[in-house]
């Protein structure tokens, strides 16, 4: 694991998409995990806006999301595919027939589980999934408790991602309970990870994640087990962090940062 830390949430939005940037490039057929909630929308702006300045070119890209609320159908303003087509699709030249969501209103939830799975590997694998994290620790929703080896399955959300969530639906009481979500051995088997962190409100979290032990009550700390995941966090969501001098130098003193200094 490294991690990154940047002043700010703009600047550390900004090195995570010319990273996916950088990525696309290297490979135009990149096969990308997304991730939603508020962090990412700014990752997302920025891509846009390479698209737009610099040609980005996502006409090749595959995207694998890595979840969705179950019982939400794909148009629903709350769901995920619908949050990813504002923030990202509609505005870069990506083929919508590449883009893969587990079905939230598929009528055998199991058998739309192994659909998921099978379809990434038909891709070849995850190259670069990006992530988020929950206060509860979850990436995707992976919630407390969740396997190591977890793959693709419908979860139950806890009262915290709950109560983190539900004000974005105009009526909080209609967020679904339940959703599907790549399971926390699907994510490691990603080539390459990004989790992106920032606020103060993720400070807790991301120290356990990073520096505290293996735990399956933080999802997220199953990535110190993957061989290539990059932690970029903003100043304040690494405030708890005990090594910040370490991983500061690293970012300033390391070749392989060179490009986006
Ligand atoms: C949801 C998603 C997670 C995401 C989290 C963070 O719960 N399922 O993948 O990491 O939101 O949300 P936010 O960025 O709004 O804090």
């Amino acid at each position: 694991m490294e991690v990154v830390i940047r002043p700010t949430h703009e600047d550390a939005a900004e090195l995570t998409a010319r990273f996916i940037a950088h990525a696309i490039r290297q490979k135009p057929k990149l096969v990308l995990g997304l991730a939603t909630g508020r962090t990412m929308e700014a990752v997302y702006h920025i891509l846009v806006r390479l698209h737009k300045d610099e040609g980005l070119d996502f006409s090749l890209v595959e995207t694998f999301n890595l979840d969705e609320y179950i019982g939400l159908p794909p148009a629903h303003p709350q769901s995920y595919r619908h949050y990813m087509r504002e923030q990202l699709f509609k505005n870069v030249n990506i083929d919508l027939r590449n883009t893969h969501f587990p079905r939230g209103n598929a009528p055998d939830i199991e058998a739309e589980c192994r659909r998921y799975e099978s379809a990434i590997r038909e891709c070849g694998g995850i190259d670069l999934q990006l992530l988020g994290i929950g206060r509860s620790g979850h990436i995707g929703f992976n919630e407390p408790l969740s396997a190591m080896f977890s793959r693709t399955r419908a979860k139950a959300l806890t009262p915290a991602t709950m109560a983190q969530n539900s004000p974005l639906f105009p009526n909080p009481e209609d967020m679904p309970r339940r959703a599907i979500t790549m399971g926390v051995g699907t994510i490691l088997d990603s080539k390459e990870i990004i989790l992106l962190a920032t606020g103060e409100e993720k400070a807790g979290v991301i120290a356990k994640a990073v520096e505290g032990p293996v735990t399956s009550m933080i999802s997220a700390s199953a990535l110190q087990l993957h061989p290539s995941c990059h932690v970029i966090i903003d100043e304040a969501a690494g405030s708890k962090l005990q090594n910040k001098d370490y991983y500061h130098w690293i970012f300033d003193n390391e070749p392989d940062w060179d490009d986006y200094r």
